[in-house]
């Protein structure tokens, strides 16, 4: 990890990215999808800034995905108009009309997986001169959104064109990646699962355009006919995606700076807690956290501002008054809990770079 070295004067807790980490992270995932011919659509609820998801846009992504209706419209605001809102949201009410206003400043795909909610979406964009196009989701093993049949994506594909919207294609989301050893089956679970919908839309006389697949783990893994993918966590990893073998320790870009308030025998307390790491923990993790620098300590206990950490054996420790790097398990909810983040540059230079969605959770 690049952040062992801080910069000074960091007021804790805060969120650190190291730029030149982060450009690379970039980089690289827009170049090796080049390199297979698929489009590119990072999930930016990852990062929730404008200006990293323009750096992904410029990097030559075809546009973001999203989660929520308002971090669509804090996206198109900031001037990203190509999104895909990647979930089957219930459009009625004031919903409803927010994504009428957005279908003015935005170019929309809206993810669907029922019948009815195929029918909300269309009656709430009935009349507006850009409709957004649906993408059928398909459930390929991770048991959240999506139908699992794919004689149900075409039903759902029919209601959409019933409704007068256009289909544009399907997508899944292999969250069964999240496991030990488990993206390359998952990958070819979200392959497997998009094909044979894909083909019975097309025997049902759709041509699904889009064909997006994509976790951070499965996001180098998927075969024809997938033609875009939607990674999110690779922007910054976390300790969850090296330990799944999903990022490289020096690709991490973020961490949670903190200081050591208090110190007692065999453990000491830090000034970040679950409103700062979050409680977020996969079973195969000890800890809520990981301190590059002090690599067997263990973030034992979270309160809401304290973090409590066990120091093994007697082994090193930091001293009170010391600011310690923190790679977060999972980063996605930890940047939602921060205004801001504060991006050192290659020169050590350092820039606060606002969290523009943060809260935008629906
Ligand atoms: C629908 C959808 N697509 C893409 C992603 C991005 O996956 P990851 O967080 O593994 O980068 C997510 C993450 O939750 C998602 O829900």
């Amino acid at each position: 990890v690049s952040l062992q070295a801080l910069p000074d004067d960091l007021e804790t807790p805060c969120v650190v990215v190291d730029r030149a980490t982060m450009d690379a992270n970039i980089e690289r995932l827009q170049s090796a999808l080049d390199a297979r011919g698929i489009r590119n659509r990072p999930h930016a609820k990852t990062h929730k800034s404008v200006r990293i998801g323009r750096l992904q846009v410029d990097a030559g992504a075809a546009g973001l995905t999203v989660g929520t209706l308002g971090e669509a419209e804090v996206f198109a605001a900031g001037g990203i108009t190509d999104l895909f809102i990647a979930y089957p949201l219930w459009f009625s009410g004031s919903k409803g009309e927010r994504l009428r206003a957005l279908t003015e400043v935005a170019d929309l795909r809206v993810g669907v997986d029922s019948v009815e909610g195929a029918t909300t979406l269309a009656a709430a964009v009935k009349g507006v001169a850009r409709p957004p196009r649906a993408l059928v989701e398909v459930d390929s093993g991770g048991h959240r959104t999506g139908v699992e049949d794919p004689a149900l994506v075409v039903e759902i594909a029919r209601a959409v064109s019933n409704a007068g919207l256009e289909v544009e294609g399907v997508f899944t989301h292999g969250g069964h990646a999240y496991a030990l050893g488990a993206a390359e089956a998952a990958a070819a679970d979200e392959t497997t699962a998009l094909a044979q919908a894909a083909e019975a839309l097309r025997r049902a006389g759709f041509e699904p355009r889009t064909i997006s697949s994509g976790t951070t783990p499965t996001r180098l893994l998927a075969g024809t006919p997938v033609n875009e993918v939607r990674a999110g966590t690779y922007v910054f990893g976390d300790r969850q995606q090296v330990s799944l073998g999903a990022a490289a320790e020096d690709e991490v870009a973020l961490v949670v700076a903190a200081t050591v308030v208090s110190v007692h025998l065999g453990r000491f307390v830090i000034d970040a807690g679950a409103k700062s790491l979050t409680k977020d923990r996969p079973e195969h993790l000890a800890g809520y956290g990981l301190m590059p620098a002090y690599p067997d300590v263990v973030i034992d206990r979270l309160s809401d501002y304290h973090g409590t950490c066990v120091v093994p054996n007697g082994g090193p420790a930091p001293r009170l008054g010391e600011v310690v790097a923190i790679v977060p398990n999972h980063v996605c909810p930890v940047v939602d809990l921060f205004d801001e983040l504060t991006v050192v540059s290659a020169g050590g230079g350092t820039e606060r770079w606002p969290v523009d969605a943060r809260g935008r959770s629906r």
